[in-house]
């Protein structure tokens, strides 16, 4: 695993938007697989730039998302389908008809097997990821076991409380949402994920440990043959990752 240490956000952000240029401009018509939160949100803004003010084209790129919540109509300002229109799509060169985020609204079996025959015959070339306080990846949550493909899971208080700074109150944070499965995240080509801020749990049983942990489902980017991680300085000290 390869690990790139920023000086601080801004720095993550632009060698995040590095790694994806790269990608897009070696590979125009490629498929990146796409993340929400608020840690890639200044490579979105850093990709967006690039695209108005050089060039970087994304008008034969599609897109898969990892995850949705169940229950928000993709109009609602916390869905996921509206947060990536309004932090990256409506700022890019990309047709929107080649963006995929999973329905968070109408049948729920019906939404997943649509997400799953996508991701059966996509190839996603790179795999951008955050990672929640407890270790989760896109929505699977820690556990004893956990989901090869596209499923739907039941939130932890964790997560519901982590995300609740998002929405008016913690009552109308989803108890549910559809997310990709970790097979899914494992089968993409590479993945690329940004840990920042107060993640010094789920850091350290990653960087620090070579457990593989269902407990911390970030930990499973270890077994990836090109998986990069990029860590804000802060952190990598506070971990004792670096000096
Ligand atoms: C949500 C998303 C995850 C994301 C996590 C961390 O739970 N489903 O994919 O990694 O939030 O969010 P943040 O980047 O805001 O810390």
């Amino acid at each position: 695993m390869k690990v790139i240490i920023a000086e601080n956000y801004q720095d993550a952000s632009k060698k995040m938007a590095d790694v994806i240029e790269k990608v897009v401009r070696e590979k125009p018509d490629c498929t990146l697989g796409l993340a929400t939160g608020s840690s890639p949100v200044g490579m979105y803004q850093e990709l967006a730039r690039r695209c108005k003010e050089e060039g970087l084209d994304f008008s034969k790129i599609h897109t898969v998302n990892l995850d949705e919540y169940v229950g928000l109509e993709p109009t609602h300002n916390q869905s996921y389908r509206y947060f990536m229109d309004s932090n990256l799509f409506d700022h890019i060169n990309i047709d929107k008809a080649n963006t995929y985020v999973a329905k968070g609204i109408g049948d729920v079996d019906a939404n997943l097997k649509e997400f799953n025959e996508l991701l059966d015959k996509t190839e996603i070339e790179i795999q951008v990821l955050g990672v929640g306080p407890d270790g989760h990846l896109a929505f699977n949550e820690p556990g004893p076991v956990l989901i090869d493909g596209a499923h739907k899971e039941i939130l932890d208080e964790s997560t519901i409380d982590a995300n609740a700074r998002f929405f008016a109150n913690r009552d109308e944070v989803p108890r549910y949402a559809v997310t990709m499965g970790m097979g899914n995240i494992m089968r993409a080509k590479a993945l690329i994920m940004i840990i920042n801020g107060n993640k010094k749990d789920a850091a350290t049983k990653l960087l620090m440990s070579d457990r593989i942990d269902p407990m911390c489902p970030a930990t499973f980017m270890r077994m990836h043959r090109d998986a990069t991680v990029v860590i804000e300085k802060k952190l990598a000290e506070e971990i004792g990752y670096i000096q």
